[in-house]
């Protein structure tokens, strides 16, 4: 099964970034990870662009939701929000309906110690709106994010490394409920 991986943050050496190649090593082999890279080539959303022919990026965003089996995003936590290009390339998908059913794992990292649980709440939400199947499992808080990744982004801490296995599992049961 291919998993689609976002990183809610543009920073080149962003901590979700790391995480998410932390993720896409530690995943079996049966699900392939695709990193979608184009979050910051998106234009703002308005629903007048949003018409018969809307922007390229936003078609290639749409097609790589609809060729793939899941979605795994990894956010900070942006003045208790997510980012707002995480959220602007969301309510793209609102009108293609990309989202819906689809399985998602919903995970915020911060060095602090909230973990970004606000911009957690907010995803969720904005996920909820969309229709999408977000897994139990998925739903992650990371605090302290810095202390469970090092610099060259190997998991240090063995209960997050657990709770990723059982995100994995839980992607491949819904992919066989589907099937
Ligand atoms: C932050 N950060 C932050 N952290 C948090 O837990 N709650 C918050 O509300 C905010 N707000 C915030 C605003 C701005 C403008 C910045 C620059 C930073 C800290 C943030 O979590 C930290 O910089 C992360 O490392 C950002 O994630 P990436 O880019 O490392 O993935």
């Amino acid at each position: 099964m291919r998993i689609l991986a976002i990183s809610g943050s543009l920073r080149a050496s962003s901590t979700n970034t790391r995480l998410v190649h932390a993720i896409m090593r530690l995943a079996p082999t049966e699900i392939e990870f695709l990193m979608y890279e184009g979050l910051g080539d998106l234009p703002h959303f308005t629903p007048d662009l949003d018409g018969d022919n809307p922007p390229p990026s936003v078609l290639a965003l749409r097609q790589l939701l609809r060729t793939t089996d899941g979605v795994l995003i990894c956010t900070p936590e942006y003045a208790f929000g997510v980012p707002g290009s995480l959220k602007n390339g969301l309510d793209w998908t609102v009108s293609s309906g990309d989202f819906s059913v689809k399985p998602v794992a919903a995970i915020s990292a911060s060095p602090l110690w909230g973990g970004g649980d606000k911009a957690h709440a907010s995803l969720l939400l904005t996920l909820t709106a969309l229709g999408a199947n977000i897994l139990e499992e998925g739903k992650i808080i990371i605090p302290m994010v810095n202390k469970k990744l090092d610099a060259e982004s190997n998991l240090l801490d063995p209960a997050l490394v657990e709770n990723l296995q059982a995100v994995f599992k839980a992607f491949q049961q819904s992919n066989n409920q589907q099937a």
